[in-house]
This record gives C-alpha cells, structure tokens and sequence, in this order.
C-alpha cells in the first residue's frame, strides 16, 4: 500500500483526492495547501494529517501529487524527491527545461518515479491511436474553447497546446526540424489563440490550433496517413477511421457535382476515466508492476518544444483587436 499526499488542492488538486478511494494500493495520508481554509475543510473530510507547509508531510508518505500552481513546482518536487518520495507533478513539470531535467536526474539518482500528469495520455481515444497509427503525413489538431478570466495570465501553449505537442511528438516518434508559431492577444496580455506548425525530419508536418477565445468547445485531431484518415474527438474519446477513399467530379447537364465515397470504421474505445488512469499507472510504475508509458527523454522533448512555441509565439505576439 503506498501512503499518498496531495500538495496543492485547487481545481486540479481536488480531481486526484476525488479518485483516491478508486485507486487499489493507495491510501492518502497527508494533505497540504498554502491556503489553510481549503486545507482545514479539505483535511476534517478525508481525516488525515495536513499540513500548510509541504515539508512537514513528507514523513507520512511514500509518493506526492504536487496539484501547486506551476511556478512552486520546481522547489517543491526537489524537497520531495530529495526526501525520497516519488513525484506526480501535474503539467507542466517547470518553465524551464534544465530544471526538469534536473528534476529527472534526481530521480533517477535515488531511485524514485518521477511522473508530469499528462492526463491526457491516458484518454482512451488517445491509447487506441498506437495500434492504428502508421506513418502519418500530416496533423491536423484543433483544442478550442471559450475564455476564463482566471486563467488570462497562463500560456496557452503550456496550459493548453502542451497536451497536443505531447501526444503528437509521441505519435510522430520523429525529430521536429522546424517550428512556426504564430499568435494574438484579444482579451488578456498573452497569446489567446495561436497556429503552429511542426515541421519533422520526414517533412511530416502537424498544424496545431489552440485557443481559449472561441465560443465553443471542440478538441479534436485528425490524422492522414496512407491507408486512412483517423478523425479523434478527446471530449467524446471517439475515433472514426475512413478508409480507402475515392472522390469524383460527376458532370451532369447542368451542373457539376462531386462525390467522396469511403469505408468508415467506428473504433470501440473503452472508455474510463483518464485522470484515474493516469494515478493508477503512477502507482503501478512506483510498485514495479509497469514500465512508465513514456520515457523520461521523451517527457523532456514535449517540454523542450512546447518551452520553444511558447518563446517564439511571446516573442511576436501582437493584439487583435475586437469590437466589443
Ligand atoms: N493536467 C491537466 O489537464 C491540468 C488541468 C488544470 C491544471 N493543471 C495544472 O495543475 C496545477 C494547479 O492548477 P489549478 O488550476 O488546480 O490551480 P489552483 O490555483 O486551482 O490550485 C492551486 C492550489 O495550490 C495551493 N498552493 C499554492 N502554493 C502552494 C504551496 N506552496 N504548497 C501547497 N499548496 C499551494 C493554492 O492554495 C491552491 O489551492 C498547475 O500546474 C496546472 O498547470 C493541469
């Protein structure tokens, strides 16, 4: 049984204590938060011991969730994997790419998992993508919704688009050779939408669309490769596969018309809940039941490029203007 702590319960902090009692292996035994009214109220619920300062709940546990706001990240995983305890950091693990490597040495050096909650991994949509992806050509990603005032001074890119970088260089396992990035602001003082393309070493490319202005949600990826076009929709966790497809001009009397024929395939996905998943694994990896789904070279690389979209995208940002 792994003794569990949780730093940080805010919105994402709450999630992960919500599917404690769902995961086999774990008991939580230690709370923490800087905010010692959610702390109080959170720690007479769940009757565990709590804490407003980290440090002082390490000696009840065996693994933390660190569910902090992302700039604590780095300071408190490195008090915790330096008092050995293995480390769920919820994305993105830091800002800055030599912390988390640093971060990922540590771990290694006393033995422990180190995990960033790319929650999104573990959609079921996202799982079936390995058996039906082949050599892909081109990307297709869209993750759109309307604006929160809360989150104006977040990036979109590590906020948002880090979840599609993360998956796409996964899919692609190739070297991106060439980013472009192009963004502007319309309410907050950040890039509130922005286009990238990754260009690989194949001269496969991914567009990636994100955007935290458009009123309605949709989160979906498309994906051309020889034999199929694979349509993924995250929120639904559906997949549609069209296959050997054909189009034609028909020209009639008077006018021209145009057919598109195809064998659609529905994939069943099971569908379960992702952010369970993704605690379960953490304790799977941490018991020597699994490997860890994504190696610790390729954690660093969706972090290296999600950091360089974010540079170039700040580095032009202009603001567009609306009526209002
Ligand atoms: N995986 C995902 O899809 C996903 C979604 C949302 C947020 N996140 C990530 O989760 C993290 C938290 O985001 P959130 O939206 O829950 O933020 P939040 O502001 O709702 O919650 C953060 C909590 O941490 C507490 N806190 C602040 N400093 C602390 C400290 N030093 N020690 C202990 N607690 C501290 C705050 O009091 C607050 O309760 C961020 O890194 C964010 O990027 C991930």
């Amino acid at each position: 049984m792994i003794k569990m702590g949780l730093i940080g319960i805010g919105r994402m902090g709450s999630y992960h204590l919500n599917l404690y009692d769902e995961i086999p292996s774990l008991r939580l035994t230690a709370l923490s938060d800087a905010n010692e009214q959610i702390l109080q109220e959170k720690a007479k619920q769940f009757n565990v011991f709590s804490s407003s300062n980290f440090e002082d709940i390490l000696d009840k546990v065996d693994a933390v969730t660190i569910a902090a706001p992302t700039k604590f990240h780095f300071e408190i995983a490195r008090k915790c994997l330096e008092a050995k305890k293995h480390v769920l950091v919820e994305k993105p693990i830091t800002t800055n790419f030599e912390e988390a490597v640093e971060l990922f040495n540590i771990a290694e050096k006393n033995n422990l998992v180190l995990h960033i909650g790319h929650v999104e991994r573990f959609n079921g949509a996202v799982q079936e993508l390995k058996k039906i992806v082949n050599n892909p050509y081109l990307i297709e990603s869209r993750r759109v919704g309307p604006y929160v005032e809360r989150m104006k001074d977040d990036s979109i890119v590590l906020d948002l688009m880090i979840h599609d970088i993360d998956i796409i260089l996964n899919v692609m396992n190739r070297e991106v050779i060439d980013v472009e990035a192009k963004g502007s602001k319309v309410y907050s003082n950040l890039p509130d939408f922005a286009s990238v393309t990754l260009v690989f070493d194949n001269n496969a490319i991914a567009n990636i669309l994100v955007s935290r202005v458009t009123q309605k949600k949709d989160r979906t990826m498309s994906i051309s490769q020889e034999d199929a076009f694979i349509h993924l929709d995250y929120t639904s966790q559906d997949i549609n596969i069209y296959r050997k497809g054909l189009s034609q001009h028909i020209f009639g009397n008077k006018e021209l018309t145009y057919k598109n024929e195809y064998i659609l395939e529905r994939l069943f996905v099971y569908k379960d809940n992702a952010l369970k998943l993704e605690i379960k694994h953490f304790i799977d990896c941490i018991e020597g039941r699994k490997p860890r789904i994504v190696s610790v070279n390729h954690e660093l690389r969706s972090l290296k490029v999600a950091l360089e979209v974010d540079r170039i995208l700040k580095s032009k940002v202009g603001r567009c203007e609306v009526i209002s």
